[in-house]
């Protein structure tokens, strides 16, 4: 039996259609999309394709996924990502895996942007998963000390003992805000602070959000 991960994943894959430039996410879920996606391209359907890691730049190379740099198009039609965190305005936490720059760069510049989620992920509130701060590495525990004076606690993201550095070269704080009241002011007030560089908080972006239900089924909204 598919988990619900796969249902979403490959659920998204319908809405690949020959011609589109796709923007593909980072993660287990939209990985099942990846292969979906190239599953069918290699049935004949044409696409080209934009990456929000190198993760995810491997897998759809494997996938026989033709990829272009961000910087060569005009356009993209439909990007698809995961989420850490869904809220009933499909306001979203994202950045469990560290790519939330390069994803929000691509979301917002999407004309579609479809999130696949477990069912797991919908939340009421947001802010039980720790908003994921991309910050410059220059100063980053100054930059932690201007997060906790507007109410976040920072942690410094850990791998294997040292610093995770993500795509572009820069440190993460995971940043626990507790119950976030209002999602909108609190991107804008993080952006505000010199030396960060990206936050995981996306809002207003979503066009359409694929979960599942409790009979296992994928459902769009
Ligand atoms: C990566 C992300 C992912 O989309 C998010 O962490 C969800 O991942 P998964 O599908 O593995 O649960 O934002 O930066």
């Amino acid at each position: 039996m598919k988990n619900e991960k796969q249902v979403a994943g490959e659920k998204a894959a319908e809405f690949v259609k020959d011609g589109m430039v796709v923007g593909l996410g980072t993660g287990s879920t939209v990985l099942y999309t990846i292969k979906k996606i190239g599953e069918r391209v290699k049935d004949g359907l044409s696409i080209t394709a934009v990456a929000t890691s190198i993760q995810t730049e491997q897998l759809a190379k494997e996938c026989g996924i033709p990829l272009v740099n961000l910087a060569d198009i005009d356009v993209i039609d439909v990007a698809i990502d995961g989420a850490d965190e869904v809220d009933a305005a499909f306001n979203l936490i994202k950045g469990g895996g560290g790519a939330l720059l390069r994803e929000k760069i691509i979301a917002s510049s999407a004309q579609e942007f479809i999130i696949v989620a477990d069912s797991s992920k919908m939340v009421k509130q947001l802010g039980r998963f720790p908003i994921p701060v991309e910050v410059e590495i220059f100063g980053y525990p100054l930059t932690g000390k201007k997060i906790q004076s507007i109410g976040g606690v920072p942690k410094l993201r850990m791998n294997e003992g040292k610093p995770f550095v993500t795509d572009n070269g820069n440190y993460i704080f995971d940043c626990d805000f507790a119950a976030i009241s209002s999602p909108e002011k609190l991107e804008l007030n993080l952006n505000l602070i010199p030396g960060i560089v990206e936050n995981g908080l996306f809002i207003g972006l979503v066009d359409l959000l694929i979960t599942v239900d409790q009979k296992q089924e994928a459902v769009i909204q």
